[in-house]
């Protein structure tokens, strides 16, 4: 069946009943669960090459099983692998346990805002994998303003009383020429820059007809200009190198949110920044691929947050269990793997992709494609207003829903 299940595993999917009570544990015990066992699950692949490792199953797997015995399954069938493939497979991933904490060893790597939240985990998480890691973080606010030079102490201290290599910057990546100083220090401490992660960024929430320049200006510096500070100076070196990994932490805010205009366009713009990039680096072997997290951190999981989420429930604008479950908001430390990946040898050939990651789940953004077309060859290819507005809602727009349609004027409370 599967050589990472454990008999209570196995006895749970009895209790289940995906198979008739006692079989599992007779099974075990006969030692016929390993591969090709002939338990009632996919003898010809599909869950085996999806088993995780070390044997975390859950709801997923329970989830997997009921797909393969219901036979709703379809496309997993199609990526399934041969019997001989699988063992190779999961020889594999045995040996990539063993290499765990090597993956990145004698690497380079820059990690901004890398003082505190997901930066600081990431910091963590690349050291610990044996990359040398420049921890940029001035120490500001949430807001932008101020500083606190002891956060980026404070992670070096971290990384190096665990046996990792790592040095302080407190440069702001606003700043195109200290983004320059910050690739030099990756450079002159650990010999080359071979990843970049950016990870600062600040919130200035408002609705777009209270925002003002400065709260707009501020957010853009810091995540999308600060995002082509440092990736510009480290793309010089890299080029030389002809090699690297850039992953550039975005927002799923990117499509579009409420109050968060500025955040938002700078999300959505170093999306369009790394798949530039990508597509300039990828000749001189260097990927550049975007990270959309979600974990609870200061910029999240704030109490004025906190208060306003209480709010709405309160007032029925919100059910008790999307609260519930924004309440229980996983923390920093489930984003790492995601970026260790890409920046890791397994990641080489994956470049200008945006992906999602928190606890239990990853996802990949789709490409963003033109998804229908209409033409015109007559009258020199010229769409007249009347031709657009008879047949764009016809075709183009063909079961679109408005995100935000108009709604009445409220009336006014006296
Ligand atoms: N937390 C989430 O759920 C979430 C969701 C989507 C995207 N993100 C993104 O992930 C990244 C990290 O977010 P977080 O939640 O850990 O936030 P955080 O506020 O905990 O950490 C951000 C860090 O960036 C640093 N920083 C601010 N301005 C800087 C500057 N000019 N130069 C260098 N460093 C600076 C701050 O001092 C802070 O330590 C951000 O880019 C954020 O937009 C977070």
């Amino acid at each position: 069946m599967h050589d990472c299940f454990t008999i209570a595993e196995l006895t749970e999917y009895e209790a289940l009943g995906f198979c008739e009570r006692g079989r599992a544990v007779r099974e075990v015990e006969a030692g016929t669960f390993i591969l090709e066992g002939d338990l009632p699950v996919n003898t010809d692949g599909g869950l085996k090459a999806f088993g995780h490792p070390l044997g975390a199953t859950g709801l997923r797997m329970c989830n997997e099983l009921y797909l393969q015995l219901s036979a709703k399954f379809g496309w997993r069938m199609k990526r399934a692998r041969k019997p001989h493939q699988e063992k190779q497979k999961l020889f594999l991933l045995q040996e990539e346990v063993v290499r765990m904490g090597e993956r990145l060893k004698g690497k380079g790597a820059v990690v901004t805002g890398a003082g505190r939240g997901i930066g600081r985990e990431i910091a963590l998480a690349l050291a610990a994998e044996g990359a040398g890691v420049v921890v940029v973080d001035p120490g500001a606010a949430r807001d932008g303003s101020g500083t606190d030079l002891a956060l980026a102490d404070q992670v070096v201290s971290e990384i190096k009383n665990g046996g990792g290599r790592a040095v302080a910057s407190f440069h702001s990546v606003t700043d195109f020429k200290a983004a320059e100083d910050i690739i030099k220090s990756c450079v002159d401490s650990f010999g080359s820059v071979d990843i970049v992660v950016n990870c600062a960024g600040i919130l200035r929430e408002r609705m777009i007809w209270n925002m003002t320049e400065d709260d707009w200006d501020s957010v853009i510096a810091v995540h999308l200009k600060g995002t082509f500070n440092v990736c510009r100076h480290a793309c010089v070196k890299m080029r030389e190198q002809r090699s690297g990994r850039i992953i550039n932490l975005t927002s799923d805010a990117w499509r579009g949110t409420v109050g968060q205009s500025n955040y938002g366009s700078a999300k959505g713009g170093i999306v369009s920044l790394t798949r530039a990039i990508a597509r300039e680096m990828g000749r001189y072997g260097v990927t550049a691929n975007c990270v959309a997290p979600i974990a609870a951190t200061r910029m999240t999981m704030t109490e004025e947050v906190k208060a306003g989420m209480k709010k709405r429930l309160e007032s029925g604008l919100i059910t008790r269990e999307f609260y519930d479950s924004f309440m229980a908001m996983p923390g920093p430390e489930y984003v790492p793997p995601m970026v260790v990946y890409l920046a890791s040898e397994a990641a080489a050939n994956i470049n200008g992709r945006v992906f999602h990651i928190e606890k239990g789940r990853a996802a990949i953004y789709s490409e963003p494609v033109e998804t229908l077309a209409i033409y015109k060859i007559n009258d020199d290819g010229m769409f007249t207003v009347e031709e657009l507005a008879e047949f764009v809602p016809k075709t183009l727009l063909t079961g679109y829903v408005n995100p935000a349609p108009a709604e009445p004027p409220k009336e006014k409370k006296n």
